[in-house]
């Protein structure tokens, strides 16, 4: 298994361009199942997440060509409906493929997702909304045994879950008559799903609110699509600049998609510079405390939770984090105070001393981004070196990221084993 070594205390600088978003894509590519023509998908990101939806698409007999960074998809060729345990157990994301296939073939047998490192996360939104359109739901052997032409119907959502706001809407795209689904979730991922739905030829309105509308329509046809940029890999490359007490741009980036992460890191002491899809965090001495709560779009996202604590174990002053969107999202937590963190758990909340510098050490990735809160630690750290292993969760959800560190002056090498 490949390990990254760091030899950190360098201050990062220079610009870095940002890919596709990985969870934008993700749906984007379930959605091409109820194209009667093919999608074509531009600025993918080259991800082991992608393939595993590729390789899941194409386990249903769905046709795929990836060239470049652009994938087309086409469903004429699908001749299964059911996603298999082995290959949704890799990646909770394959569950999106649920509210397409019934909407389109009126039938679906996909593998429940299980347990996860951050969590339980269940799917009882999801299959509730499904129930509210019409479905006959069945749980059987681990699976999920969907079928049923759908109807529109009223439903709202117990929390604003994002995989069940892109599975309802994927579903009731081609259901009889009107769905009003509420309480949805906001992100910017769902815009530009509902945004390639309308290009198909669906009807969907209020999308990025949080009330969504959607009229069924008989059949949907293809799409040329660029998804949009990836807002956690910006705010984590603007993470690693600030913490180096860098100067660091993004390229390629959405400023509207970060309101609130843009904030706390000018509350933190970086100077923010935006222009056009440009964003440049300055930070010329160690940042200050901040308190941080997690919460669905526009609040500050749990997807940037462990790398902006990477940055306050080094800051002036005690944050206090709170993750109210995860269960149990803290798994950096111990790995960090191998590194020389001060950092006390209590439930959902962290209490995190800054120390005026962190040092390498050997440490374990254990999710995505856990993994790269470990990385932006690492680049911290002012001696010592960190060598990071199971570094294959990074390769989940960041291209290349040595590379692109390596750019920005970082001292970052991946040991290939
Ligand atoms: C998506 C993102 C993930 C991000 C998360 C929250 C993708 C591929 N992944 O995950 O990176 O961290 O949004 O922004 O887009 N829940 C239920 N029942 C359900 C569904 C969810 O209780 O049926 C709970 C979950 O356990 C969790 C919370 O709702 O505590 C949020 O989950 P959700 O928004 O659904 O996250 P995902 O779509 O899985």
């Amino acid at each position: 298994m490949d390990r990254i070594l760091i030899r950190g205390g360098k201050p990062l600088s220079g610009t870095v361009h940002v890919r596709g978003a990985k969870n934008a894509t993700l749906p984007l590519m379930a959605a091409a199942i109820l194209g009667e023509k093919p999608v074509t998908l531009h600025n993918v990101p080259c991800l082991h997440d992608v393939f595993s939806m590729e390789k899941l698409l194409n386990e249903m007999g769905m046709t795929s060509e990836f060239t470049g960074r652009s994938m087309t998809l086409d469903a004429s060729t699908i001749d299964s409906q059911t996603a298999p345990y082995d290959l949704v157990r890799r990646m909770r994301a394959s569950f999106f493929v649920l509210g397409p296939l019934i909407g389109r073939y009126a039938k679906a047998r996909v593998s429940l997702p299980g347990g996860c490192a951050i969590g339980t996360r269940p799917v009882d939104i999801h299959l509730k909304g499904l129930e509210a359109l019409g479905a006959l739901i069945a749980i059987e052997d681990g699976y999920v045994n969907a079928s049923g032409q759908l109807r529109g119907a009223d439903f709202a959502l117990d929390f604003p879950s994002v995989g069940a706001t892109e599975n309802l809407m994927m579903a009731a795209v081609r259901a009889r008559g009107v769905t009003r689904l509420t309480n949805v979730a906001r992100e910017p991922e769902i815009s530009d799903l509902a945004r390639m739905l309308v290009s198909m030829g669906a009807r969907i309105s209020g999308a990025g609110t949080d009330l969504i509308t959607i009229v069924g329509v008989d059949s949907l046809g293809g799409s040329e699509h660029e998804v949009i940029p990836d807002r956690i890999e910006a705010g984590t490359f603007l993470l690693a600049g600030v913490g180096t007490c860098g100067d660091v741009t993004v390229a390629n980036t959405n400023p509207e998609h970060l309101p609130n992460f843009l904030n706390k890191l000018r509350d933190a002491g970086a100077e923010i510079e935006i222009r056009g899809a440009r964003i440049r965090a300055k930070c010329c001495e160690r940042v200050r405390a901040v308190d941080v709560v997690t919460q669905p779009f526009p609040g500050f996202a749990t997807d940037l939770q462990a790398q902006i604590m990477a940055v306050l174990c080094a800051a002036q002053g005690t944050s206090i984090i709170k993750e109210s969107v995860f269960e149990n999202r803290f798994m950096q937590v111990a790995e960090l105070m191998r590194m020389g963190a001060d950092i006390d758990l209590d439930g959902n909340s962290a209490v995190v001393r800054g120390v005026p510098s962190l040092s390498g050490a050997p440490v374990m990735a254990s999710d995505l981004r856990a993994s790269a809160a470990l990385i932006i630690a690492g680049l911290i750290a002012a001696k010592g070196e960190t060598a990071i292993s199971r570094v294959y969760h990074i390769d989940r959800g960041y291209e290349r990221i040595e590379e692109r560190l390596a750019g920005l002056g970082a001292d970052i090498e991946r040991i290939r084993e």
